[in-house]
């Protein structure tokens, strides 16, 4: 029997990512290849933005993706999330010429403000919501805070494409396939600030500090290649990393959806007060998905090194989040 269609909503839909992301939902890349999909697509009411929303939906249609059971693309983001089981939060507005991060972190607030509160007012009390537009973190916090009838785990930040970025670096340096990597950690924000954490990680029952065995190549080179990743592909592509970042959004909610069978992820979570990170920072922790709930990674050691890392990263979220409290009063 075929199930019933699930809600999707995406915004900031006629994007680099939006273009990279819809067709593998549509697919059913993310939610299973018997799971049929309902596609609610957000633009800003520009009619560029309109018009390039209409193109990239032909392209939809074109596909003929036996999956896709409907679409529609809107303006108002009560209409594009209404009844939403998923939402993927996608569009923000970029730093512009001589913004301050202050005025960046501004414009986003009232963004997500407005859209956390259509997210509670009309879409499903069990949406699952990931925020991909940048400051991912921070913007995920707003959202949640600006709904509260909705429960504050369905809300999420994107610290997938993170988590995947260090996974690749730590192959390349063990010359070892990226599947045999477990128990990766990322904490934090989604900035240069965050701290990809090695330390419990194995490869093959092995632990994979004790293969690498080189505090200056981790302090040195993989926590920075990492954190600057995203930098070095703007210099190298001249465009932000977008197929990558929509791989990682399929991977959040897929593996949130359909559990990761014990296996660690890394997701920004308003946390718990756990690692004594305050409670409600959205900060990116090690978790494991099964029944549709993500649960935390609990009773890892921090030592000292780890300490500082994280503590670094919380006090620009505490920043962030300062930054923003007048808007949230
Ligand atoms: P883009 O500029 O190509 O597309 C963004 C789209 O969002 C535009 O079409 C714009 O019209 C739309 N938009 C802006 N404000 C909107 C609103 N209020 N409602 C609905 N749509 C709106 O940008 P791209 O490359 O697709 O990136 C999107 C965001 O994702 C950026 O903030 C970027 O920094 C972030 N990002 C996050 C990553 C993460 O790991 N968390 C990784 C890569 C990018």
């Amino acid at each position: 029997m075929t199930k019933p269609a699930m809600r999707v909503a995406v915004t900031g839909a006629a994007g680099q990512i939006g273009y990279a992301l819809l067709f593998r939902i549509a697919s059913g890349e993310m939610l299973g290849k018997d799971q049929p999909v309902i596609l609610q697509l957000l633009e800003i009411p520009d009619e560029k933005a309109q018009n390039a929303l209409k193109g990239v939906m032909m392209e939809l249609d074109d596909c003929a993706f036996p999956l896709l059971q409907s679409m529609s693309a809107h303006s108002d983001p009560k209409e594009a999330f209404k009844d939403a089981d998923v939402a993927l939060l996608v569009g923000s507005r970029p730093r512009g010429p001589g913004m301050e991060r202050k005025d960046l972190l501004t414009v986003n607030a009232q963004i997500f403000t407005v859209q956390g509160k259509a997210l509670n007012e009309a879409a499903s009390r069990d949406v699952r919501v990931l925020v991909v537009g940048n400051p991912a973190n921070t913007n995920a916090y707003i959202a949640m805070k600006s709904a509260p009838d909705l429960k504050p785990e369905n809300f999420t930040a994107m610290l997938r494409l993170d988590h995947n970025r260090a996974l690749s670096q730590l192959a390349a340096k063990l010359g070892r396939p990226v599947a045999e990597i477990q128990k990766l950690a990322v904490w934090g924000n989604h900035s240069p600030t965050m701290y990809p954490d090695y330390r419990f990680a194995t490869i093959g029952g092995q632990s994979v500090a004790k293969i690498i065995n080189d505090d200056a190549w981790n302090r040195d080179v993989f926590i920075p290649t990492v954190g600057k990743r995203g930098a070095a592909i703007i210099e190298a592509r001249g465009l932000s990393s977008a197929a990558s970042a929509a791989n990682a959004a399929i991977d959040h909610i897929r593996d949130w959806v359909m559990g990761t069978d014990g296996k660690w992820v890394t997701m920004g979570v308003p946390s718990d007060g756990s690692y004594s990170i305050p409670e409600g920072i959205m900060y990116g922790v090690p978790v494991t998905c099964e029944g549709g709930k993500y649960h935390r990674v609990t009773g890892l050691e921090i030592d000292e090194f780890s300490r500082e890392r994280m503590d670094l990263t919380l006090k620009e979220l505490l920043e962030e989040r300062d930054g923003v409290a007048d808007l949230l009063k």
